[in-house]
């Protein structure tokens, strides 16, 4: 096991190339079992949760070439058979492999998905979406079974608006006989980014990034090239990061329109954004404003910036809410904030942030991914060094985290834990 050390209170300088989008990856790569001849996918983050999920696929028998930011997958050897429960627990994007041996195979075996502990996080809409194309679930012995005859369209309303369920009936949708109508579909770029690739597969998708998904099922789908979408939360956590600490840093290979919402908490606060094509400049600056931020579906403020904005908000001047109407229970880094000396209170689902405070460095833990990623922010603005154990939840989101950091001038680096140590976590 590692740990992250930051020595920080330094101001940061440069460019950041943003990787490939870690949301729309543990999509593509399970949409891949959908084809029958082999599919590249470019540009992916270099995180071990792609790691896993290409793990995943060659054990059911696919053929996997995974080098660099390229993959390379022959999924026409891919047989129906139960997934491995080890992996599947790890993370919580292995229920795409559902829809799409689903979709594929008309069967498949999983067991419960893991993922990052953000309170409860059901999957009734996936289910209820499966079971309206014409499957059977069962729930047996903490596996799930998934079997259906044949998979027929139909038009499911989905009772949330969530982003795992559209992407999920839209991989069981594609193969299925007739029409497949989403409706309060998710509109987060990463469904269109997984509908692109499915389209240039063969798929025939109306509507992917509006409330109204229409899919024409059809009975082949072949492989093609696709390259992903860039990863907005790493953009946006890097430009959390410009506006605690940067003088001034460029955040390339990002796609502007997706950040508006924090574009605009941005300026409220105080912060200078330009946006270019595939740029955007965030410049600093010492007084900042404290503002309110809520949580929403795309487009509105992104959970997944919740975390580290809130970091930001100790350095603003004034009473900041930040509420999360997505996951009301996203708040374990607030206990750790606060003893780098944070002044937080968190009251339902909402954390109020007095400030400005000058954190301090201090041991903390990552208890999920984007609680590390506030972490990270944290010890980059704090004085003294932080030392950040859970790297493993980083891990899972953030690519080439210390070259990229180092890059802007940072102080950070990685060291192993002590026996000791690892103890001490396990028991924390
Ligand atoms: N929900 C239900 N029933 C369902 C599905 C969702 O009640 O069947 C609820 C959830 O409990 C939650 C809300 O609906 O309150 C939204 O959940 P959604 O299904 O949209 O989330 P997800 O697909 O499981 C993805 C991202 C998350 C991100 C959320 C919200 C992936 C692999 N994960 O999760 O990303 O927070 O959408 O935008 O795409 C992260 O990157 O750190 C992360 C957790």
């Amino acid at each position: 096991m590692e740990k992250l050390k930051i020595a920080g209170g330094y101001p940061l300088k440069g460019t950041v190339r943003i990787s490939g989008a870690k949301n729309s990856a543990v999509a593509l790569i399970p949409a891949t079992i959908l084809a029958e001849s082999p599919v590249t996918i470019d540009g992916l983050p270099n995180i071990s949760d792609v790691q896993i999920l290409s793990d995943l696929i060659e054990e059911i028998g696919g053929k996997v070439n995974l080098d660099n930011e390229e993959i390379n997958i022959d999924p026409s050897n891919i047989v129906s058979m139960p997934l491995p429960n080890g992996k599947v627990k790890k993370l919580r994007a292995s229920y795409y492999l559902m829809g799409a041996m689903l979709g594929r195979f008309k069967k498949a075996v999983i067991g419960l998905p893991g993922g990052c502990h953000l309170g409860p996080r059901p999957i009734d809409q996936h289910i209820k979406g499966f079971e309206a194309l014409g499957a059977k679930i069962t729930n047996e012995q903490g596996a799930i079974y998934l079997r259906a005859e044949e998979l027929r369209g139909a038009r499911i309303y989905l009772d949330v608006v969530s982003v795992g369920a559209t992407i999920n009936i839209m991989l069981a949708a594609v193969r299925a006989k007739g029409q497949t109508i989403i409706e309060n579909a998710a509109k987060e770029p990463e469904i269109i980014d997984v509908a692109t690739l499915l389209t240039s597969m063969g798929a025939r998708i109306k509507g992917a990034g509006t409330d109204v998904i229409r899919i024409d099922g059809v009975d082949y789908l072949h492989g093609c090239r696709h390259t992903i979408i860039p990863d907005r939360i790493e953009a946006g956590t890097y430009m959390v990061i410009g506006a605690a600490m940067g003088e001034q840093v460029l955040i390339d290979n990002v796609i502007p329109l997706h950040l508006e919402s924090l574009i605009a908490k941005f300026r409220e606060m105080g912060v200078t954004v330009e946006t270019r094509n595939d740029q955007i400049l965030v410049m600093g600056n010492k007084n900042l404003k404290a503002v309110d931020v809520k949580t929403l579906v795309y487009p509105g403020f992104p959970t997944d910036l919740q975390q580290p904005f809130t970091s930001l908000l100790t350095k603003a001047t004034g009473t900041g809410m930040v509420t999360d109407t997505i996951y009301g229970a996203r708040f374990k880094h607030i206990d750790e904030l606060r003893r780098m000396n944070a002044q937080i209170k968190v009251e339902g689902r909402s954390a109020i942030v007095s400030g400005p405070v000058q954190l301090q460095g201090a041991k903390v833990k990552a208890s999920d991914l984007r609680a590390g990623a506030a972490l990270i922010v944290a010890g980059l603005m704090a004085e003294g060094v932080t030392e950040i154990t859970g790297v493993d939840h980083i891990d899972r989101g953030y690519s080439l985290l210390e070259e990229k950091l180092s890059g802007l001038g940072a102080t950070i680096w990685r060291e192993k834990m002590t026996q000791e140590e690892i103890e001490q976590l396990q028991n924390s």
